[in-house]
Parts: C-alpha cells; structure tokens; sequence
C-alpha cells in the first residue's frame, strides 16, 4: 500500500491519520497514513528512514518545518517564502520536494464556506510563521488590501514589506491601526492556544462579516467568542477548517486528487474522527 506519515513531537494527538483515511475512503483510494514520533534531535535520521523505508510522502508539523525546509532538495515557490516545509513528496527521480500548505489549505476552508475574499479588505492579526504562510494564498484571491497588526508593530510593518511587490499590504501595531471595514478579520496569533485575546478594539469589528481563528477548537475560542458578543449576527470560524484543508492540499500534492473538505470538518467537530 502507498506509504505516508505525519511527522512531530509531540504526535499522539494527530488528527492527520484519520483525515486522511476519510479522504482516502471518500476518493476510493487505498493509502497507509501513521504518525509518527520524531526524537527532537533525530528528524531528519526519521524522515530518512521513513522515505527509504518506500515512504512516497510526509506531512511534517511542530517543531520541525523549518528543519524540513532545510532537509528537502528542492522547494515551491510558497515554501521558498514561508520558510517552513509541512508537506514532503518523493519526486520520480528520488529527490524530495517541500511544499507548504497551510496557507492555501487556509484559503481554500474560506472559499468552501463561501466567505468572500475578492475585493474585500482583511485585517490579519498577527505577524508570526502563521500569518507569513497565509499572505499569498489570500492575495492570490484578489482582496482589495491586506492590513497587518501585531503586539510588536515593527514586526507587522516587516512583514507587510516583504510581500509589497505582489499585492496592497501594510502593518500597524494596535494603537495605531486605521478604522476601516475589515470584511474579514483573522486570528493568526497564539493568543486562543494562551487563553488570551489580542488587544484589537472592538470598533474594528464595525464592517466585519466574519471572525476566524487559525486555532484549532471544538467551542469557540475566546476571540470567537468576544466577536460574537459584540456582534451576535457575525460568522465566526476556527480553525478545523484549515487543519482540515491543508492536509486536502497535501493529498493533492501526493495524488492529484483533491478530497472535499466540509464532510471532513463536520465529521472532525462531531469528535467522529479518532
Ligand atoms: P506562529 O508560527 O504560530 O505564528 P510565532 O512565529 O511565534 O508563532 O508568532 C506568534 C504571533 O502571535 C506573533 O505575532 C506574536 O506577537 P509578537 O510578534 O508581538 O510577539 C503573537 N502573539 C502571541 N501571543 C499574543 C497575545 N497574547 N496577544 C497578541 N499577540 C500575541
């Protein structure tokens, strides 16, 4: 059977496993998917063995896709910019090729819930490897301006620079962050997985439609909430939807095939998915 695996530390909790034995069944396709524990100081000693083992494909989660940018041979584009490798494929002629699919995984989550992307303006808080993945995916869908805000301004402002030649872009920190209509406004801090809410004024929630948080929860997370409360009709996301649509990326990467995401997510929140 085709060989893939998800690599981490820690991994027990991995959701990829079953994810990808529902895309597998959903396609009728037979694929073999373990997670595996990779020792902090030994990734790429597992990766190797895995690959030589007849592996065709890895997903590689934290702390190693920096580490997987630098193992790979060769790289897309996006993974050039991000800096981080989360997919890994076994080329025809044996050489590995690092993807990163977080961001378009990301995108693609928004589309299938059809939230409106082109021509609206997006407020991304945050300016870590999270937000970094997203930015191309979500000017790749033609939003009228991405603004960037960050606890730590120079960081939101340096991040903005660095993708000015593709699109309208530009980063604030929260003191000085203009007033306008955030369509969308989007979570890419660790501020959910902290327990905390960033410092975002609740008069920037005044033109948005829907609220999404890249954390991964079964309720709505603290910022979830705070959106709701403030605005009761507004649509609020977490980030099943992403963890659900990078890994479809993934298995498109692997197979050219791409599974449906929503089947996936409900059956993630339902807790169907061990
Ligand atoms: P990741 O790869 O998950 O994005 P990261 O690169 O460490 O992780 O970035 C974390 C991001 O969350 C940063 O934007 C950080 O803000 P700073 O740059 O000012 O440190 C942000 N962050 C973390 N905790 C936060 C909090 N409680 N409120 C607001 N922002 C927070």
């Amino acid at each position: 059977m085709d060989k893939y695996a998800v690599f981490g530390n820690p991994i027990k909790h991995s959701k990829s496993p079953a994810i990808h034995k529902q895309f597998a069944t959903s396609l009728g396709e037979q694929i073999d998917y373990q997670a595996i524990l990779a020792p902090i100081d030994g990734f790429k000693t597992a990766v190797a063995d895995f690959f030589s083992a007849g592996g065709l494909g890895a997903n590689v989660t934290m702390p190693f896709k920096e580490q997987a940018f630098e193992l790979v041979d060769e790289r897309t584009e996006l993974a050039t910019i991000v800096g981080a490798v989360n997919t890994i494929k076994l080329l025809d002629d044996g050489r590995l090729l690092g993807d990163n699919t977080d961001g378009v995984g990301f995108v693609n989550d928004l589309l299938a819930n059809n939230v409106a992307i082109a021509g609206k303006r997006i407020l991304l808080i945050g300016a870590g490897g999270a937000a970094r993945g997203v930015i191309l995916p979500l000017l790749a869908q033609n939003p009228s301006e991405i603004v960037i805000v960050n606890r730590t301004a120079s960081k939101a402002k340096a991040l903005a620079e660095l993708f000015t030649e593709y699109g309208k872009i530009t980063g604030y920190g929260f003191d000085d962050l203009p007033v306008s209509d955030y369509a969308l406004i989007v979570n890419s801090t660790s501020s959910s997985m902290l327990g905390e809410l960033p410092a975002l004024a609740e008069k920037h929630l005044n033109g948005c439609n829907c609220v999404y948080d890249m954390f991964y929860s079964l309720q709505n997370t603290l910022f979830m909430q705070w959106a709701k409360d403030y605005k009761a009709d507004i649509t609020v996301m977490d980030g099943s939807g992403m963890l659900v649509g990078q890994a479809a990326q993934a298995f498109y990467v692997w197979r050219n095939k791409m599974p449906e995401i929503l089947p996936v997510v409900s059956a993630l929140k339902s807790g169907e998915l061990k």
